[in-house]
């Protein structure tokens, strides 16, 4: 499938979102620099020149919308392992596909719906990792991060794209005959909040709770104060430890 090679780009999710109906699966798009990079609900990532990896994925998922919640979780198991095969050790998964090293924030991941074709559903995938983070960005990061070159790793950029590419072109064509059933126990030997009080933010609402790991669908398991054990499927929910 094809490759994007772009020097500067609004945001690589929007160029494949936006080119959606001619891709086929496995399309990509990397870029040196992003100007309006993307992060889950509606926050902006900072994407400086030459410093991080910037990379969109385009996938027609046949199993359709229902399934794309799920594919977000198996998404952060692939982008861990492609990691972890250039020696990223210590890595953990924060529901539903954040991506932590030693406890701060090293990648996102942004899925992005572009349309439905049937029951098919048209979907870029934004992978943002960051490599080498500039000493002017830092203070415009509102929550603590990672950068591999802070821990001693410093894979080329193009390497590190190959890895990622090869991993999520393995691990769609798992989850389009599987879907989610092959990531789950690869997910949770990830968790970064196993068994870890936490406390939920719905919009203005709160619930606290021990985080349980996820089900067979990837929706969040909490056990409540009560005793029981309620399941949260993604959106707008904000994770936190208390
Ligand atoms: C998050 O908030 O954790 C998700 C961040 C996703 C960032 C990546 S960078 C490549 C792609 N293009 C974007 O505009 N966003 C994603």
């Amino acid at each position: 499938a094809p490759l994007h090679l772009l020097w500067q780009v609004d945001s690589t999710n929007a160029f494949l979102l936006a080119r959606a109906k001619q891709c086929r699966n496995g399309e990509a798009c990397l870029a040196e620099m992003q100007t309006g990079g993307r992060g889950r609900r509606g926050r902006t990532w900072v994407s400086p020149i030459a410093s991080h990896l910037y990379l969109s994925y385009f996938w027609r998922l046949e199993q359709g919308l229902a399934a794309a919640g799920g594919l977000s979780l198996a998404v952060g198991v692939m982008l861990c392992e492609a990691l972890e095969s250039l020696g990223v050790s210590g890595l953990t998964l924060k529901w539903p596909n954040d991506i932590y090293l030693n406890g701060r924030k090293l990648a996102g991941i942004l899925v992005e719906v572009s349309g439905q074709q049937g029951e098919a559903c048209e979907l870029v995938i934004g992978c943002g990792v960051n490599v080498t983070m500039p000493e002017s960005m830092a203070a415009l990061i509102d929550q603590p991060w990672a950068d591999l070159a802070g821990e001693g790793i410093a894979p080329s950029r193009s390497e590190l794209a190959r890895r990622v590419l090869e991993h999520l072109d393995a691990g769609m064509r798992d989850f389009e005959l599987e879907g989610l059933t092959p990531f789950v126990a690869r997910w949770l030997a990830r968790d970064q909040f196993a068994d870890t009080p936490v406390k939920l933010l719905l919009g203005n609402q709160e619930v606290i709770g021990v985080a349980r790991g996820i089900d067979p669908q990837g929706h969040l398991l909490l056990a409540l104060p009560d005793g029981t054990v309620k399941r949260f499927a993604g959106g707008e929910l904000s994770l936190r430890p208390r």
